[in-house]
């Protein structure tokens, strides 16, 4: 155990130091506090549990340090990063088109397979029209802030992610926050407050990334019709994941998808790639492909990463049982959980959960604890949520077996006994 906290113990090196002395970031002071946290960790021997390198793919298996660790820190969700159908798809990109697209599609970046890859995210999800961009997250800054501007509002809530939040910010609009799920609040608000302004964007997530709840779609349509609004879901961690055959959040509610005015997504989980996605109308579509700053002032979508979207896409459409495999998964997961008295945050059918613990620094424990049991789960720690509301978040994925989880469950249990015994 030591040994392998030993290794991770933060330990400023000598150019570290001739920063904080007289370069311009000591200036700052949210770095000043970084540095104090770090060296804060240090202290009480608690390891840097982030920027760890691993090896190899990440599925329900990861090397670190030499060791097999049972991994809860991927959304390799279908298993599909690795899956030799996608690399060789990502390998033939390559030798057909070299590593990267070399330019912005608006001038010469384009290829066939970024036209095809579209046409093929579009059909899936039951659209007009698709777009791809360079990044998930870019992809909700971009648009986000390019669809509103300070005339309009923009509604999200607590629990949004960071891109959404940060496209809305960067959009101008009156922003509109909610608690996650406080609906007749949002009502009342919007009762009150709709006619300040022109067009309003309501944005949730099809599941949760932190928490793994799953979106009210049928509360937001219904609100979005009341007050004439435009609804935008980001499908990064549904997209696989829900629906019986995995088309995401329509298809788990029964919701027809045209409901939904602006579908996004993401490459980089069931999809097996890097990158994100919008689906919609072809008016809108065609839109952002002429308009979109962050994506006519950003280079194509690389090779690799189309093929591999593109296979992944094959795959899910041609294998759908992958969607329900992993959905018995996470039942089974979130079962066993209930049965160790174990407070999982996250609705049955979402393959994100997580457990509140409270401080950072125990939760940076836990899951040190957690590691030396063989257990890879990521703490997350303010700033990504409250002070207080520091929290270990699993991923769960189709590769994971009964036995992982049966080994898991016990371990956690033990450390939340003995955080218990700690923190009092
Ligand atoms: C809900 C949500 N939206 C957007 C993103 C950004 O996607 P990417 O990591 O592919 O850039 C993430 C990242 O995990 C996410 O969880």
């Amino acid at each position: 155990m030591d040994d392998i906290v030993g290794k991770l113990k933060y330990e400023a090196e000598p150019s570290e130091q001739a920063n904080d002395d007289g370069r311009f970031m000591g200036a700052f002071a949210g770095y000043r506090n970084l540095k104090r946290r770090i060296a804060g960790l240090a202290k009480r021997g608690i390891m840097m549990p982030f920027f760890q390198p691993r090896d190899g793919v990440s599925t329900s298996v990861i090397r670190w340090q030499g060791r097999g660790l049972i991994n809860y820190s991927g959304y390799n969700y279908l298993g599909l990063s690795g899956h030799p159908e996608v690399s060789a798809a990502a390998k033939a990109a390559i030798d057909k088109y070299g590593t990267s697209a070399s330019a912005s599609r608006i001038v010469s970046g384009q290829i066939g397979l970024h036209g095809d890859l579209e046409k093929r995210i579009a059909k899936f999800i039951g659209t007009q029209d698709a777009i791809v961009f360079v990044s998930g997250y870019l992809t909700n800054v971009t648009v986000i802030s390019h669809l509103l501007s300070r005339v309009d509002g923009v509604i999200y809530d607590d629990a949004a992610h960071n891109s959404i939040m940060t496209g809305a910010r960067l959009s101008g609009a009156k922003m509109i926050t909610f608690p996650y799920g406080d609906w007749k609040g949002l009502e009342a608000n919007l009762s009150q407050n709709r006619s300040e302004f022109r067009r309003g964007l309501l944005v949730g997530e099809g599941v949760y990334s932190m928490d793994g709840m799953v979106y009210d779609l049928k509360r937001a349509v219904e609100l979005k019709r009341k007050h004439d609004l435009l609804l935008m879901i980001d499908e990064a961690h549904s997209l696989g994941t829900l629906g019986a055959t995995g088309r995401g959040i329509c298809e788990h509610t029964g919701i027809p998808s045209s409901s939904v005015d602006v579908h996004m997504g993401t490459l980089s989980k069931t999809l097996a790639g890097c990158g994100g996605y919008i689906a919609g109308d072809r008016d809108l579509i065609e839109y952002l492909r002429y308009l979109a700053p962050g994506f006519i002032f950003s280079v194509g979508l690389s090779p690799p990463d189309t093929g591999a979207a593109m296979a992944a896409l094959d795959i899910l459409e041609r294998e759908p049982q992958r969607t329900q495999e992993l959905r018995q998964r996470t039942h089974f997961f979130r079962q066993l959980a209930r049965q160790y008295g174990l407070p999982l945050g996250g609705e049955m059918d979402a393959p994100v959960a997580s457990l509140v613990i409270g401080n950072g620094n125990t939760c940076m424990m836990v899951s040190q604890r957690l590691l030396e049991a063989g257990i890879h789960v990521q703490p997350i720690v303010h700033p990504a949520v409250a002070v207080d509301g520091a929290r270990l978040r699993f991923f769960i994925t189709i590769d994971h077996t009964e036995a992982q989880f049966r080994a898991t469950m016990p371990a956690i249990a033990k450390e939340l006994e003995a955080i218990g015994q700690l923190v009092g």
